[in-house]
């Protein structure tokens, strides 16, 4: 399948500070893209090079085979974008803002689902001033879907959406890609992007330190299971670092962990039982893309243990 972005070299600095290193990654046309990373890490700075809204200082970026930093208008015409800082003026009103938009991108009124899919259809005469935090970033996201384009762009879509209303978007960015339309996701939200995209890289210190799909970043940055019960205080615990494929035994204020490799369950339960205890929340969580993300961006001195 055709690549609908490209990037590789990409370099940016802000006067002496060096944001991105020589970002590289590829989005297959119809993926869902996650771009995970801390704060600072040059999320947004990436995705906007991509648009053409800032000038990459070197790098390899095609849209659709367009050059952003040649081919601006071409690419902007591509690409629908919600970006994490937006603004519209406070007296506009909801459907005029979805009008203006379409009206902008030529797509008659075609907004007019919009407003029903994105919760919106009682708030479509409401001032955007008179908005919740939640709406308006309901309304970005319609915004960047007016234009019906190939390529669309959501900088932390789900920022600010109570859990209902977050569901409801992972739902219609699923049916978003499922017409067609690419989407590149930057989030901060690791079960967001576990249950959405189809790959995801992860950007720390201006260079992407693993790229994948959600479950091969999971395999090949740890493959340590999670074993917890709660036990009484007096209960010892030092016999469970005998066990074979236990690395770590920890007594926190919500139970006993006890982490390792292997089938660490049944090994924990069966030496419980031994010594007389049969807590009735033994359970096992296996590794998830939250523990992937904290291995890959942990500070290189301060290795993340759990
Ligand atoms: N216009 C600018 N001028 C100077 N520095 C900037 C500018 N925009 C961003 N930066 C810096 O570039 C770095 C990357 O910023 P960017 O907004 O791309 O990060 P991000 O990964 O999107 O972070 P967040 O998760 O907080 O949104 C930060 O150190 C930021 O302070
Ligand atoms: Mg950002």
């Amino acid at each position: 399948m055709a690549n609908a972005i490209e990037v590789e070299g990409l370099r940016k600095r802000y006067g002496g500070l060096e944001v991105l290193d020589g970002v590289g990654f590829e989005v297959a046309e119809g993926e869902i893209f996650g771009l995970l990373g801390p704060n600072g890490a040059g999320k947004t700075t990436t995705v906007e090079c991509l648009q053409g809204l800032r000038w990459a200082d070197a790098g390899h970026l095609r849209v659709f085979g367009h050059d952003p930093r040649r081919d601006v208008r071409r690419v902007r015409g591509l690409v629908g974008s919600q970006l994490q800082e937006s603004a519209l003026p406070d007296r506009i009103k909801v459907w005029e803002a979805l009008q203006l938009f379409a009206t902008i991108e030529g797509t008659g009124r075609a907004w007019e689902p919009l407003l029903e899919e994105w919760g919106l259809a009682h708030r479509r005469n409401a001032a955007f001033g008179d908005l919740s935090g939640g709406q308006r970033q309901r309304l970005f996201i319609a915004l960047a879907l007016v234009g019906a384009p190939r390529l669309v762009v959501l900088d932390e879509m789900t920022t600010g959406l109570d859990p209902a209303a977050r569901r409801d978007a992972w739902d219609l960015v699923a049916a978003v890609r499922e017409r067609g339309t690419t989407v590149l996701l930057v989030t901060h939200f690791m079960d967001e992007a576990e249950r959405l995209c189809d790959r995801v890289a992860v950007l720390r210190g201006g260079r992407i330190v693993g790229t994948g799909t959600p479950a091969e970043l999971v395999r090949s940055t740890t493959s340590e299971v999670r074993v917890e019960f709660s036990a009484p205080s007096a209960f010892g615990l030092d016999f469970l670092t005998g066990i074979a494929g236990a690395t770590t035994v920890t007594r926190r204020r919500t139970g006993v962990v006890v982490q390792g490799t292997g089938p660490l369950l049944a090994r924990v339960g069966h030496a419980l039982v031994e010594r007389g205890l049969e807590p009735p929340d033994l359970r096992v969580s296996l590794p998830s893309l939250e523990d992937a993300y904290l291995r890959l961006t942990a500070p290189l001195d301060d290795p993340v243990s759990s």
